[in-house]
């Protein structure tokens, strides 16, 4: 059964974790540096929906954990998280990404030229709906960023296109919480939350996956793809 806020206790609509909470974890995790640093800032300036710091120390660590090399990612924006990507990837790391904004689209390309990443980082123009059943290759891991309410209908095409034993990585799962909670769910956003969590709902139980949820930045979903013989 759900509970309840307890009224006086529950931050604003807007977090999934305690405000102090996340302030502290942002003060004393290191800054980016250089280019990310840079890319960081013009996101909070100008209100572009980059990951959080904490999501990025977490996938930082997750891709070198995992090793994952191959790496595809859904939401480009101005390429933040993917130069992140490829900076924890390292050596041979080959990340794409696919963008359907012909701005972010633009920016992302000369952020990704300035970072020296342009032989490792692919940028795709379009809707991922539309590029995702067009590509072969195999990734070590997906980054689901792009459009809350369509996660749903790229699921099987990312898990299609993960290794056995592959990552696929959901972001902002928890959308400011509402998905969590009906009383914070805001009249105009009722479709992306009923599809967010008819989306958890399917990936907690799809028989390919085993996935984690972390109320970490706006929600993050982990889900390992199983070994072939586990299915
Ligand atoms: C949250 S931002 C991505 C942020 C980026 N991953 C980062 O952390 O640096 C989401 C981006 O996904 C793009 N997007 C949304 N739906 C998409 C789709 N169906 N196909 C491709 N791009 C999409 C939007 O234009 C937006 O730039």
């Amino acid at each position: 059964m759900l509970r309840k806020p307890i009224k006086g206790i529950v931050d604003p609509p807007g977090t999934i974790t305690r405000e102090y909470v996340e302030d502290y974890i942002r003060e004393i995790l290191p800054e980016e540096q250089g280019i990310l640093k840079i890319l960081m800032q013009q996101a909070q300036e100008r209100h572009i929906p980059v990951i959080e710091p904490e999501v990025a120390a977490l996938l930082k660590n997750i891709i070198k954990m995992s090793g994952s090399k191959k790496i595809l990612e859904i939401g480009t924006a101005i390429g933040f998280s993917a130069i992140l990507f490829a900076t924890a990837a390292g050596k041979d790391a080959s990340i794409v990404t696919i963008e359907r904004d012909p701005d972010y689209t633009q920016e992302a390309l000369k952020n990704i030229q300035e970072a020296k990443l342009e032989k490792t980082i692919k940028v795709i123009p379009g809707d991922a709906l539309e590029v995702l059943p067009r590509l072969e290759n195999i990734f070590d891991m997906v980054f689901l960023d792009g459009a809350k309410g369509h996660y749903g209908e790229m699921l099987e095409q990312s898990i299609t296109l993960l290794k056995p034993g592959g990552l696929l990585i959901s972001d902002n799962i928890l959308f400011r919480g509402m998905v969590a909670n009906d009383e914070l769910v805001r009249r105009r956003k009722k479709t992306i939350v009923m599809r967010m969590r008819k989306y958890l709902k399917t990936i907690t139980t799809h028989p390919q996956l085993e996935t984690s949820i972390l109320p970490v930045g706006d929600g993050l979903a982990i889900s390992l793809k199983n070994q072939e013989e586990e299915i």
